[in-house]
């Protein structure tokens, strides 16, 4: 039987991994950050190898490299994501991992709308980039990178931007999915919502 998933899109910095980690602690479901997949292909293209051979050749202990949050990173898998012959390497992973018993949540920018567009609950989680500009801004900050608000906001704006024109698997909300904005909504009311959409489904 398949298990429960729950699809959880939305640009960069809008609280999807947030919101997604609480919801699978709550129920106790299995968690993927499926732009780590992406990350990962990123940070191979950065040391010379080409994202098609990256894709096919992933392994689960590249998803555990640290240096996969920086903006150098986030700008190579974005450009990497928009190569079909390199999202279709990495669909087994994700529909194996939303279809384990028990429960999965898995977060990026097409998980509604192509890897799992059967799932009972999906959100589409979004926020000013202004606003995201400057929670990523403030975690950069903290791990002491040299980053400034408005290079931060053009990075967003720019990944934004490439995301949702790109021609496969845009970044758009599925036509069943659940808005949550999260530009004036705390993290507690948005996890507290989510759980509720979730238990509602159950
Ligand atoms: O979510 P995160 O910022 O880590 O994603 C990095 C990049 O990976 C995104 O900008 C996007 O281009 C790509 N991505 C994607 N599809 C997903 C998850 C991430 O195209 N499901």
């Amino acid at each position: 039987m398949l298990g429960f998933t729950v699809a959880i899109d939305g640009p960069a910095a809008a609280g999807k991994g947030t919101v997604g980690r609480a919801v699978a602690a709550h129920f106790g479901f299995a968690h993927l950050d499926t732009g780590l997949l992406y990350r990962a292909v990123g940070a191979k293209v950065l040391e010379g190898m080409t994202a098609e051979e990256a894709a096919l050749t992933l392994q689960a202990d590249d998803l555990e490299n640290d240096q996969l949050r920086t903006n150098a990173v986030a700008e190579a898998a974005s450009r990497a994501a928009a190569i079909p012959a390199v999202r279709a390497a990495l669909v087994d992973f994700q529909h194996s991992f939303a279809m384990r018993a028990g429960g999965a949540v898995l977060d990026g920018r097409d998980i509604g709308t192509v890897i799992c567009p059967d799932a009972p609950v999906k959100l589409f989680i979004t926020a000013t980039p202004e606003v995201r500009a400057q929670r990523r801004f403030a975690e950069l900050s903290a791990k002491g990178a040299e980053v400034t608000l408005e290079g931060v906001l053009a990075d967003v704006q720019a990944r934004d931007a490439r995301d949702s024109t790109r021609a496969e698997a845009p970044l758009k909300p599925a036509e069943d999915a659940e808005l949550m904005d999260t530009s004036t909504m705390d993290i507690e009311t948005a996890v507290a919502r989510a759980i509720e959409l979730v238990a509602a489904r159950r």
